[in-house]
């Protein structure tokens, strides 16, 4: 490995630690495997470990690979760069898994679309001068904005071993482990296959067929998980998730609390955007609608999208159906910090108390494990959550179809149906962004908004 002075016009990353939101424990960004605050104990996860940066001006280098092109802000390179890994060798080593991902997938990382729907701006009513601009998360690595999130969680992992600051040598790898049963999942099998690291996958009981043929074909381990007559509230799925974490897996998901490093790479697709937005001609972006199902999507894109020095309002969406952070920001707004409010943390994220339904099924996480950076960036943005109804979220399915040539699915095009709820509040003048975050894979069914 080369000297990390061996460049002397080197810019140095940024990222100087992890602070826990809901007890304030700092955590060096040098320490290796570090997924969860110290004080989560047990099955303790009302603790969330945040990045702590100031990234402001937002630079980009040349490179097509957003990591690459945006890596000295990235809690990973600053991780790297602490144990002297050198700038080359953090450029190789994400061109190197990008690469592997590349053979798996069938495509690495690369800057992704943001532009102006003009059709979809005019049957929403926009001014010319306003409108909807969609970001297009379809063709990213495994069809959805996962991937970026597990990817820093990846260079984490495989930059701690070949420093040799893992417990395990690279021939008897710990598995790593996911509850999920849709994106997420996919994404994680993905990159775990591309680097030959074995997965353990948590399902639920009626999983969908074709998703489970395409992680069996991807070597994951599929686990099955019928809520048991012992299991306390809540997901069996994560509870055995949980288990085999406390037994030496390692978290590979995409939720803060389980796994705080995935908050890292999310924040890619917002700096994209912010790049993007800060070289417009005004007037800036006013409002990010972003779906929320665990929320560590929209936690991640506003982080990246106000690193920019824009403050566009961020909205998080949820559907009608399982909607539990509009209630946690009512609650937290008892108390004077989005920090106080965290350290309540009970008593403002409270589990959704019926059975989450809805046609956006990827966002029916009946907590939102990342309600804290989300109220957060809602409070310091001027923002709300928006609740879409049942009716909303099919209708935002339609006209993205009808208006546009991506091939989006239901929760994809959910934070477009927070604009339909939100419509009459937004002047037609005004510059909006939505997220089409996933690819269809199969017809969504049922198609009727009354289910
Ligand atoms: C396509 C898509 N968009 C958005 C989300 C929501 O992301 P998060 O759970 O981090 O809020 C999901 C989650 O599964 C998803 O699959
Ligand atoms: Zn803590």
């Amino acid at each position: 490995m080369s000297s990390p002075r061996a460049n002397p016009r080197a810019v140095p990353p940024i990222v100087q630690s992890l602070r826990c939101a809901a007890c304030g424990t700092r955590v060096p960004i040098e320490t290796p495997l570090s997924w969860r605050c110290p004080n989560a104990i047990g099955d303790d996860r009302h603790h969330v470990l945040l990045i702590e940066s100031d990234v402001a001006p937002l630079r980009r280098g040349k490179h097509r690979n957003p990591f690459i092109a945006f890596r000295r802000y990235l809690a990973w390179d600053a991780f790297a760069h602490a144990h002297g890994m050198s700038e080359t060798d953090r450029d190789a080593l994400i061109s190197e898994l990008d690469a592997q991902i590349a053979v798996v997938a069938g495509t690495g990382f690369v800057f992704t679309p943001f532009a102006r729907a003009d059709t979809l701006s005019e049957a929403l009513g926009f001014s010319a001068n306003g409108g909807v601009w969609v970001k297009d998360e379809t063709h990213n690595v495994a069809g959805s904005q996962k991937s970026r999130h597990l990817f820093t969680e990846l260079l984490h992992l495989v930059a701690a071993e070949r420093l040799g600051l893992t417990p395990w040598r690279s021939g008897a790898r710990p598995s790593l482990a996911i509850a999920s049963c849709g994106n997420a999942a996919f994404a994680a099998s993905t990159l775990a296959r591309a680097v030959n690291w074995p997965i353990t996958v948590f399902v639920p009981e009626n999983a969908d067929v074709a998703l489970l043929q395409r992680l069996q074909a991807l070597a994951a381990t599929v686990v099955h998980c019928p809520r048991r007559d012992t299991d306390p509230a809540g997901d069996p799925c994560v509870h055995r998730f949980r288990e085999l974490v406390r037994d030496g897996a390692i978290p590979f998901g995409v939720q803060g609390p389980e796994n705080a490093w995935c908050l890292d790479g999310g924040r890619t697709i917002g700096w994209e955007m912010a790049y993007v937005a800060e070289h417009m001609e005004p007037p800036l972006i006013a409002r990010l609608f972003v779906q929320v199902g665990g929320g560590a999507f929209a936690a991640s894109l506003a982080a990246g999208f106000h690193a920019g020095g824009t403050r566009a309002a961020l909205h998080a969406v949820q559907a009608e159906g399982c909607a539990p952070l509009a209630r946690a920001w009512d609650k937290s707004h008892a108390f004077a910090t989005i920090d106080e409010a965290a350290s309540n943390w009970g008593e403002c994220m409270v589990p959704w108390p019926a059975t989450p339904r809805s046609f956006a099924d990827g966002i029916l996480d009946d907590e939102t494990y990342d309600w804290v950076p989300v109220c957060r960036a809602m409070r310091a943005s001027g923002g709300f959550p928006v609740v879409a109804s049942e009716q909303q979220v099919h209708e935002a399915y339609a006209v993205a179809h009808d208006t546009t040539d991506i091939d989006v699915s239901p929760t994809g095009a959910a934070g477009l149906a927070g604009v339909i709820a939100a419509r009459k509040q937004i002047g037609n003048d005004e510059r909006i962004a939505v997220v089409f975050s996933g690819i269809r894979r199969e017809t969504p069914k049922p198609s009727s908004p009354n289910r």
